[in-house]
């Protein structure tokens, strides 16, 4: 490196760490005390029934984290653990009881389902009222109509950590790299809601790396590690990486890592989540906020 080059990398300060993990446990404190307030006042916990059909390893340690922070917080929570070979008219009808159960006020159906079950009968079939994931068209309606509703809880999660960094978002300039109906769509939405400048970018785009260069706010969430690198990101930009991908280092380790090359981006980001204990935990947190809020709203 030439001398000047040292000075310039020495004096441009590496990515401050959004600590997600600290984050979420405010957020669940805040949750356990709501949810015991709640209980005072009629007499039962608030209730998230959990629904996993089959035996996805990594689904089965979501909904076990899931269910330990519930109770941590005083959430009651309804396992329904299925057999991988369920079929969709018995999901359908576990559904249609848990709509009905006055004890259950969230229901979670884990994603992705078995082949041959349909992701939309599924979700289209949860009462509304008791969608603590966002995932139903009127919940999807009402979000991109800009009303109150039941918002989808990792990019809730996200919108939470950027609005503690950055305080008012108008006008700031966001990228959100990937569009599925669980992250993308819904964190483009909730950000265009927030006033942003928003731009989405997919496979199909075109010069992905120039969009995301614009970007104050680049938030990642494709299921691809090392996507997003220094040309990427803007110097300073705040950088959220949803993605959780477990890959194997030199020595044949298994550990997790993100979509974005953490090493890279923290030379050039303001600020960055890291993989794990970044968006994950705010993923949980949002989801017995979700329950909570769900709780209220049916008892009021
Ligand atoms: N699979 C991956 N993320 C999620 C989520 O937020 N909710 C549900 N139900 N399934 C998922």
């Amino acid at each position: 490196m030439s001398d000047l080059a040292t000075e310039i990398h020495q004096a441009v300060p590496a990515a401050e760490l959004i600590d997600g993990k600290a984050f979420a446990a405010q957020l669940r404190g805040e949750v356990a005390e709501g949810a015991a307030g709640f209980s005072r006042d009629t007499g039962r916990q608030p209730g998230l029934a959990v629904v996993l059909v089959g035996n996805d390893p990594a689904s089965q340690v979501y909904v076990r984290t899931k269910m330990r922070q519930a109770a941590e917080v005083g959430i009651a929570s309804f396992p329904h653990l299925l057999d991988a070979n369920t079929g969709e008219a018995e999901l359908l009808a576990l559904i249609d009881s848990l709509n009905h159960d006055d004890s259950v006020d969230g229901i979670l159906v884990q994603l992705p389902l078995p082949a041959g079950i349909s992701e939309a009968a599924v979700i289209e079939a949860i009462a509304p009222a008791k969608d603590v994931d966002g995932f139903h068209p009127y919940n999807v309606g009402r979000l991109s109509a800009g009303q109150p509703v039941m918002v989808p809880c990792t990019p809730l999660g996200c919108l939470l950590l950027l609005q503690d960094r950055l305080g008012d978002l108008s006008g700031l300039k966001a990228v959100v790299v990937g569009r599925s109906n669980i992250v993308g769509k819904p964190m483009a939405q909730l950000l265009l809601n927030a006033n942003c400048t928003v731009t989405t970018v997919h496979s199909r785009s075109r010069n992905m790396a120039e969009e995301c260069r614009q970007a104050d706010i680049l938030v990642v969430a494709v299921g691809r590690p090392g996507l997003v690198g220094v040309e990427h990101i803007k110097p300073g930009a705040t950088v959220l990486d949803v993605g959780i991908n477990r890959v194997e280092d030199e020595q044949g380790q298994s550990r997790l890592v993100g979509d974005v090359d953490f090493a890279a981006a923290s030379r050039v980001a303001g600020a960055l989540t890291p993989v794990p204990g970044g968006i994950g935990p705010m993923t949980v947190a949002c989801l017995l906020r979700n329950t909570l809020t769900a709780a209220r709203q049916r008892t009021r």
